[in-house]
């Protein structure tokens, strides 16, 4: 059976800076810098113009990672798309970056799936891509976590304790069989979905008939309670904290080692204050856990493989060193990866 190994990783942030200043002044939301920050740690974030949807972002973040595996775009077996943020209701994103990476004129119709585990997408993704590589089902997956959150959010005051929060962008890698002793290690996946409503953007209502309200005139209707996302922060804090610790010692546990024998910690990247408390918790130096949010804010299905393109270009995620991924987000979902580099 062969390993699975991260064989390319590329990221793509939106163009646009928003700052948390800039909330204030060019969108009229009642907040300020120093409440963010303190809050989450977010300083700024990316929105992308309009017209750009989460499968343009991941057309270079995609290209980046294929041409740092060495290989070409027509030798990717599988598209795996995690995204909380789809062009639309359906089809899902995976076959419009499947079109927008050229392989249908390639003639190459591979297959495109769909993740929808929010913030935990990418590593639900990674742990497919794992075992598809491992089984001999794919040689080469694309794992892409990407969203556009901007167009979805309530940037008045009304929805300041979500929309300050998320910002755009793609992060993708390359997963590739080797024969060589590293990669992916282990993957463990979780979910509870008694809090299915914690964190959640209805839209619509396939229960109700119509599925949407309808004006006089037949047509839908959302009101703002439905049409954007709605949390309750502090639960999803509380929650988050005991997840993504549980996940992680469950992990070092069944592979006999401690924290310590861990050389970088890739965390989802929701609020500075989970992170430095999961640190603090677990006694792990400071220097050996990447954050970004501050430039990016939460990025959902993007943090994680931002974090691993970072850390990379900055030298400070090297071959052989060991890397624990952890993610926290609405479903609830968890999910940690190990790799060996
Ligand atoms: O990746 C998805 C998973 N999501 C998370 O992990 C998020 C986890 N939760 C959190 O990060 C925090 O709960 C938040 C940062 C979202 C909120 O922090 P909090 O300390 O729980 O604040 P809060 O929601 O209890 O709000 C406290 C006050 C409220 O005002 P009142 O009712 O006390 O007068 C809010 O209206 O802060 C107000 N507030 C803001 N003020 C200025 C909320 N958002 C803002 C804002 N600017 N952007």
């Amino acid at each position: 059976m062969p390993n699975a190994f991260i064989s390319g990783v590329g990221f793509n942030p939106a163009s646009n800076v928003v700052k948390n200043d800039d909330l204030r002044t060019k969108y009229g939301m009642e907040t300020d810098h120093e409440w963010i920050v303190k809050r989450t740690g977010i300083e700024e974030r990316r929105f992308a113009d309009e017209g750009i949807g989460p499968a343009d972002l991941a057309v270079a973040a995609s290209q980046d990672a294929i041409a740092k595996a060495g290989i070409k775009v027509t030798d990717i077996d599988l598209i795996l798309f995690a995204t909380l943020s789809p062009e639309m209701a359906f089809p899902g994103s995976g076959v419009l970056l499947q079109r927008k990476l050229g392989l249908c004129d390639a003639g190459k119709f591979i297959p495109a799936m769909d993740i929808r585990n929010q913030c935990s997408g990418f590593l639900y993704g990674l742990a497919t891509a794992n075992a598809f590589v491992r089984s001999g089902g794919a040689k080469h997956v694309l794992v892409v976590g990407g969203e556009v959150h901007s167009a979805a959010l309530d940037l008045s005051t009304r929805g300041r304790t979500v929309s300050s929060l998320f910002g755009d962008a793609a992060g993708a890698v390359v997963v590739s069989a080797t024969d060589e002793d590293r990669g992916i290690r282990g993957t463990w996946l979780g979910a509870d979905g008694r809090h299915a409503e914690v964190l959640c953007q209805r839209v619509w209502d396939m229960t109700k008939r119509p599925y949407v309200p309808l004006n006089a005139d037949g047509n839908g209707v959302v009101v703002p309670e439905m049409l954007y996302a709605k949390m309750d922060g502090k639960l999803v804090f509380r929650h988050a904290v005991e997840r993504m610790i549980t996940v992680l010692m469950q992990a070092c546990w069944e592979h006999k080692l401690t924290p310590n024998d861990i050389d970088l910690f890739c965390f989802h990247q929701a609020n500075l204050r989970i992170n430095e408390y999961i640190a603090g918790q677990m006694g792990l130096p400071p220097e050996k856990v990447v954050s970004n949010i501050q430039r990016f804010g939460n990025t959902t299905a993007a943090t994680i493989p931002s974090l691993l393109f970072e850390a990379e270009r900055d030298g400070k995620l090297k071959p052989g060193m060991k890397v624990a991924c952890v993610a926290f987000g609405s479903g609830f979902t968890w999910g940690c990866a190990l790799i060996d580099w």
